[in-house]
């Protein structure tokens, strides 16, 4: 939620500021504005919409001299999107100028306070209150910034990743965080601040990720000061050297970052298992699990916690930990587990499972599990991420950026996760014999070149696509294992081409769903050979005789569901547990096909943001 973007050094701010931005665009995107300082005075210009309309704008507004700058691309909370609530925000003076990530909860309180202090509010936003709290702290006490801000956010409660700078001191910015990512590029002489890495990757590799409730001031061409919010006590800076690279965070000839990262899978699984699985010794290796096994074979329970796309990886996994381990699994939202006061305790296993590691409702019911004494192990793309510092212990995924607001490798390397880590556990617990456990690791093995195979459908998908992408309504069925991926199907087509879709499980159609199949309504029912195959048979052909549009994903070579289905999508042939690698693919490549055609922004689709940081 919300990208943030500085620069305090020896090059022009403006062109490293407006790249970044694109490159958070993810994280929010309907409005953006920028700041910066031009050797007297702040040049502010912001807008409703993109970061592309920023840039138009700036063009006539705004001179861009000036090596030190901060700019934001914004997923509104408090206050809708228009050019006054686009940040950065001025101090009632002019001289303080802030952006921010998240969100002050007492801000109405403080804003009273203010109000009666004399101060003015132009926006309904939080963050201008922020400002002109520090800067009333800064001029009733006479501190500097950095001291007025420490002050300030000991009265906040809530969010935030904010970057300020003054400017009658136009040779530092003091950034702080709690809850939203912050990472300070450490370069030659110059500093860069972001949300993630992404904006200053090509200028260098050495990054310090500020902890919750630390702040720094960032001193140009000097050095980076940190402190406890609480405390003020200084903390040294860890510089640690990113694997990220450019390449990584750009599309690379694809039309859409999805479409690429939909096409990336095949590597990113492979990448997922390297290293844990060995076929030669037949045997899985996960450090995080290794040093906790106890935990995991003592639990009474495995607890899954998470949200979206994420959340329905958890309940592929509820299946595969329950066949293989025998362990009893629940899945939750993480919104709704962090306030319904659940039973758990220290016997219980909870597994946090997120994509950016940034999630706040997930990390909200990593701590109140913890509270509560039982092991949190994480399940997280983006390293050092806030979820995965919280937990006892995780395994990443190594799907590589993931910047589509949409998840698809993401979900995928989730599940290779979590099937190594229910392999593992099964084979500790002895609920797997020997040759079922080396014909999964086979069949694993296997999978990125027959994800490979289900993708060289893009071009029969792409028909289909054509055929369905006026319809108003569609309905994703599955069993089993496939329950989930038709959750996760649905879940894609609405997101990115803002056609209303349902996922059910393919038996509870005739309880309800059922009474919504007509002619024009298009079925995508997931019925690999596997797969309770001729249950899903009899379903398909109760769509048949209520004249519904059946497009059958279905195992290569299936003739049965061809004769009765108007479409067929083929996947290859693999065990059920390891089904929804595959036939999540083709789900994917029609939610995409449709968006395209219907002309919507795939990599950002509307209200969405990449990682949602506010509950
Ligand atoms: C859907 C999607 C979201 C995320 C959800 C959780 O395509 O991307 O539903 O899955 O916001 O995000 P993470 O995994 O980052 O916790």
């Amino acid at each position: 939620m919300c990208g943030i973007v500085g620069y305090i050094g020896h090059r022009e701010a403006y062109p490293i500021i407006l790249k970044g931005l694109k490159r958070l665009e993810y994280r929010g995107y309907d409005s953006a504005g920028i700041a910066l300082y031009d050797g007297q005075d702040i040049k502010l210009s912001k807008t409703k919409g993109k970061v592309d309309d920023l840039e138009r704008r700036v063009e006539n507004e705004i001179s861009t001299n000036g090596s030190l700058g901060i700019g934001h691309t914004r997923w509104a909370t408090h206050g809708v999107p228009n050019d006054v609530n686009s940040h950065p925000h001025y101090s009632n003076s002019g001289d303080l100028v802030i952006i921010h990530n998240g969100i002050i909860e007492n801000y109405e309180s403080l804003k009273k306070e203010l109000t009666n202090r004399g101060y003015t509010f132009n926006s309904d936003t939080d963050t201008e209150v922020l400002i002109n709290l520090i800067e009333d702290i800064k001029k009733s006490e006479n501190v500097k910034l950095g001291k007025a801000v420490h002050i300030a956010l000991n009265q906040v409660v809530g969010a935030y990743a904010i970057a300020v700078f003054d400017k009658n001191k136009p040779n530092e910015i003091v950034v702080a965080r709690l809850g939203s990512p912050l990472a300070i590029g450490v370069g030659e002489d110059e500093f860069f601040i972001a949300s993630d890495a992404s904006p200053f990757i090509e200028y260098t590799n050495n990054a310090i990720y500020l902890e919750d409730e630390e702040m720094a001031i960032v001193r140009r061409g000097k050095d980076v000061k940190i402190r406890k919010i609480k405390d003020d006590s200084l903390v040294n800076p860890y510089v640690q050297e990113l694997q990220l690279n450019l390449e990584q965070i750009e599309k690379g000839g694809y039309e859409h970052f999805m479409l690429k990262e939909i096409y990336e899978q095949p590597h990113a699984i492979k990448d997922t298992y390297r290293g844990r699985l060995s076929l030669e010794n037949a045997i899985i290796k996960m450090a995080g699990v290794e040093d906790h096994m106890k935990k995991f074979l003592n639990a009474d329970r495995i607890i899954i916690v998470a949200c979206g796309t994420s959340w329905h990886a958890g309940l592929v996994a509820e299946y595969i930990f329950e066949d293989l381990a025998r362990i009893p699994v629940e899945v939750e939202y993480a919104s709704e587990f962090r306030y319904r006061n659940p039973v758990i305790n220290e016997n219980d296993v909870v597994i946090a499972i997120s994509q950016s590691g940034e999630t706040a409702d997930t990390l909200a019911a990593i701590k109140l599990a913890k509270s509560k004494g039982a092991f949190v192990f994480g399940v997280c793309n983006v390293v050092g991420s806030s979820i995965a510092r919280e937990t006892h212990a995780g395994a990443y995924t190594h799907a590589g950026p993931e910047i589509g607001v949409a998840s698809t490798k993401a979900f995928t390397t989730q599940i290779t996760v979590l099937t190594l880590i229910a392999l593992r556990l099964a084979r500790a617990k002895g609920t797997i014999s020997s040759s079922d456990f080396r014909m999964h690791m086979l069949e694993l093995e296997m999978i990125p070149d027959k994800v490979e195979k289900a993708l060289a459908s893009d071009d029969h998908i792409k028909m289909i696509a054509d055929t369905y992408k006026h319809a108003t309504n569609c309905l994703y069925l599955g069993r089993g294992y496939n329950f989930p991926v038709a959750l996760e199907g649905a879940l894609k087509l609405k997101e990115i081409s803002y056609i209303h879709a349902e996922g059910y499980p393919a038996a509870e159609m005739k309880h309800g769903p059922i009474a919504l199949i007509d002619e024009n309504m298009p079925i995508i029912v997931i019925a690999t050979k596997k797969g309770h195959y001729e249950k899903v048979v009899s379903n398909i052909q109760e769509i048949k005789s209520r004249k519904g549009k059946i497009i059958g994903i279905v195992t290569e070579g299936d003739s049965t569901v061809k004769e009765l289905a108007d479409h067929v999508i083929e996947v290859p042939e693999t065990l059920e547990s390891l089904s929804p690698l595959l036939t999540t693919i083709p789900l994917q490549l029609l939610s995409y096909h449709i968006a395209v055609m219907l002309g919507k922004n795939v990599d950002q689709p509307r209200n969405l943001a990449k990682s949602v940081t506010v509950e």
